[in-house]
């Protein structure tokens, strides 16, 4: 048996081993293996003469290190990567006859990387942007790789336009602005010359597009795939990752201020949640449709810039996906790994989405160049735990040592070796669709609706996720220089609701009629603008939806009963005490939220004199890499941070973030001083007066905020505080525009 054949959650752990190196209590050497004496000078001609060309050792390391760059991603180029296993909850052999979706008690083993698109290697995680969601299952019958994203649709329909669409996001080619950014006028001009994207845009305008954690989104294979059973029958079928922690964001300005205070927030957030064991999980969700039944729906599945409403066909949960080891080197796992939409196994097969059909030419392109050759499938990261055989040989960095007398099929001098498998030994069969067609460039009319699904993504989001799609598109069309863009992006937004593109156009100041037609208007200066710039893919009727709202689209609706791995910062200086602050992070660690003390000090001595050491510097971290904010009593702590610019803008910050609060004792003092106060507060009440006349009894009034001022009961105080934290954010705040009100 091949020594690749491993098997099980740790296979392709075992199959690492043999390339990993560790250099404990070994010598320096050269690549050679020769052992290197001094490392720290160069062979010079006498003691301050000049560098000997003999001087092999530094040739070598400098040549070496001369060459470490390898190409970024030409898109996703900014992304992290974990290790993890695959199991299926029961057999899928009705449907696929898929080795690795058949045995409850098979583990898969896996390696996921998130991304960014646009972004450059180095840019900021927190970027407004669509997040790729890529896995590649290490399974027996070789590797599958389902390269999605955390967004169901794309902004095109065909691939012939994806360089179009990639360079018109991309920075600016005169001067190379801005950098991982759709907020500048070639994005923009390309929207509106493709009304194809509009679906697209009302998801990445929504806050799907900012995660709180790579922990924390959905994933989507996007196009149609098809499950091939044992009987060679058909089905349709559509991918989803369904994150067992929720679907949750950050808020727009967190976002922002995060590129400045952690552009690494996302990569390291997924490094820490892994090495502390909470690993992260995803259930893997199926839709499937019977080949035959593909035309009986209101929307075209070849179409990928359209979703299968949950309404209408159910995800149904297949197995769970879990992320449990980070890599041991990001170069050599995280950047080598190659995904390609081509690497399908028996039981899976593509479909003739247009968009899946071009993908399936760009990936290994691309890679020849990215990991210079042909031979990147021996990579580490990249090999198949399944036995590998075939006549391939050669290239640029060939490991193999190919062994047989022959390199070519049929042949007898090899013994025959290796022998097709064909369909009977588990050879990959693709599905037989008939195609009796003629050759056309044309798009097909059911692909022709841009609008509906858009609406219906509207229609379906809460009061506050709309207001941040108004804001969202504000801010990128609000950097748009060009006014006709401006507008007619609002022209197409007309079309997809009314209520939103004035929203929109009040604050950027754009156009819609107010005559009873101006969605007939918006298209009609659409078209003659469109028709000035050569636009062929023009939007045809608008087909009615089988539902009207989906709840499945809407973040409000997502699962909120944990507070697990929530980073929750705990306030405190000098004089602390050390009992509040001991018993709420207790109820804090039961329900595994993460505690962080965060100090202007780096050691905090509480009021009994007892010295804890400071996580994090209040200098080095704001409230927007935390989740909850607590301040424990103490007189002389809540003095201090009284006293504080940064304590208060910390405390204010996590309020206009709408995230949860506690306070004990004196810390109630310190929200007080941060202005933290219901709209409406006179200070007439009858609690705890500060002196700007707010009073502990509002804050307790207010959702999402705990106050124990006596701090009689803290475990009530915690346990409040975790309900609220597992929420993830108090939005009321933003209705009530309280979270507007306090100065950041
Ligand atoms: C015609 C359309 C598309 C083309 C030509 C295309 C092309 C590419 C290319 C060239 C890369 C870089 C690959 C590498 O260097 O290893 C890439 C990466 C990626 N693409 Fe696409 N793409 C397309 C559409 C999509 C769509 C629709 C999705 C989502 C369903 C997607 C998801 C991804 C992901 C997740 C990565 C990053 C993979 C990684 O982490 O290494 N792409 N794409």
């Amino acid at each position: 048996m091949d020594d690749r054949d491993k098997s099980g959650i740790d296979g392709k752990n075992q199959d690492l081993e043999r390339s990993r190196e560790a250099p404990d209590g070994e010598f320096l050497t050269t690549n050679q293996g020769v052992r290197v004496a001094d490392n720290q000078n160069s062979l010079k001609a006498g003691e301050r003469g000049p560098t000997l060309m003999e001087d092999f050792i530094l040739r070598e390391k400098i040549t070496h290190f001369d060459h470490e760059r390898i190409p970024e991603r030409v898109v996703h180029a900014r992304g992290s990567g974990a290790h993890g296993y695959f199991q299926v909850y029961d057999s899928m052999a009705d449907y696929t006859t898929a080795g690795f979706l058949q045995d409850p008690s098979t583990t898969t083993p896996v390696f996921v990387r998130f991304s960014t698109v646009a972004g450059s290697r180095g840019s900021l995680d927190t970027a407004r942007d669509v997040r790729g969601f890529a896995t590649k299952f290490y399974t027996q019958e070789g590797v599958f790789d389902l390269v999605g994203n955390n967004i169901p649709v794309f902004f095109i329909q065909d691939a012939i336009k994806f360089p179009d669409v990639i360079h018109a996001v991309k920075p600016e080619p005169r001067n190379e602005i801005p950098q991982a950014a759709s907020a500048h006028d070639t994005f923009w001009d390309f929207v509106w010359l493709t009304p194809e994207c509009m679906h697209m845009i009302m998801w990445v305008m929504s806050d799907r597009a900012i995660p709180r954690s790579y922990r924390m989104m959905e994933g989507f294979g996007v196009h149609s795939y098809r499950f091939i059973n044992a009987k060679g029958k058909s089905h349709l079928v559509k991918f989803h990752w369904k994150p067992l922690l929720g679907v949750h964001s950050l808020v727009w300005d967190e976002a922002v201020k995060l590129g400045g205070q952690d552009a690494d927030f996302h990569r390291r957030d997924l490094w820490e949640a892994i090495e502390a064991g909470a690993y992260p999980e995803w259930e893997f969700g199926v839709q499937l449709i019977p080949e035959e039944d593909q035309l009986k729906y209101a929307f075209d599945p070849l179409d990928p810039t359209k979703i299968i409403p949950e309404e209408v066909i159910p995800v149904r949960r297949i197995g769970k996906l879990t992320l449990n080891r980070n890599p041991d080197n990001f170069f050599a796992e995280t950047e080598q790994v190659a995904f390609h939409v081509g690497n399908v196994v028996p039981g899976i097969d593509l479909s003739n989405d247009p968009l899946l059909q071009g993908r399936l030419f760009s990936y290994l392109d691309t890679q020849l160049i990215r990991l210079g050759g042909p031979n990147f499938h021996e990579l580490p990261i990249n090999r198949s735990v399944a036995p590998v055989h075939n006549n391939q040989r050669d290239g640029f960095m060939r490991h193999t040592v190919n062994t047989a007398p022959t390199s070519y099929q049929p042949n007898s001098l090899g013994g025959g070796c290796p022998f097709q498998a064909g369909t009977t030994n588990g050879g990959y069969h693709t599905f037989g669709e008939r195609i009796d067609a003629q050759k056309i460039r044309e798009r097909s009319d059911s692909f022709r609706d841009h609008f509906s699904q858009a609406t219906l993504f509207w229609n379906s989001q809460s009061q506050v996720e709309q207001e941040h799609i108004v804001k969202a598109l504000r801010f990128e069309l609000g950097k748009v220089m060009t006014p006709h863009v401006r507008q007619h992006v609002v022209d197409l937004l007309t079309n997809v609701d009314l209520d939103l593109a004035r929203r929109v156009a009040e604050g950027i100041g754009a156009e819609v009629s107010s005559n009873g037609r101006a969605a007939a208007d918006a298209m009609k200066r659409l078209e003659a603008d469109w028709d000035k710039f050569g636009v062929t893919s023009r939007p045809g009727k608008v087909r009615k939806q089988a539902v009207e709202r989906s709840e499945a689209l809407s973040m409000a609706h997502t699962i909120k009963d944990t507070a697990r791995s929530r980073k929750v910062a705990i306030l405190a200086a000098n004089g602390v005490d050390g009992e509040q602050l001991e018993t709420v992070k207790a109820t804090l660690t039961e329900a595994e939220a993460v505690p962080v003390l965060v100090s202007p000090l780096p050691t905090v001595k509480t009021s009994s004199g007892k010295a804890l050491q400071t996580d994090k510097l209040l200098m080095t971290a704001g409230s927007v890499n935390f989740d909850a904010v607590f301040v424990p009593g103490g007189k002389e702590s809540a003095a201090a941070l009284q006293a504080d610019a940064d304590a208060l803008h910390f405390v204010s910050e996590a309020f206009k973030h709408c995230k949860a609060l506690a306070a004990s004792g004196e810390g109630t003092e310190v929200l007080l001083a941060a202005n933290i106060a219901p709209p409406s507060t006179s200070g007439k009440t009858n609690g705890h007066r500060a002196t700007n006349g707010h009073s502990t009894t509002s804050l307790a009034s207010l959702g999402s905020v705990f106050v124990e001022p006596k701090a009689a009961d803290l475990k009530a105080l915690g346990k409040q505080f975790v309900r609220a934290i597992a929420q993830h954010r108090d939005f009321s705040r933003e209705e009530t525009k309280q979270a507007m009100r306090v100065p950041a």
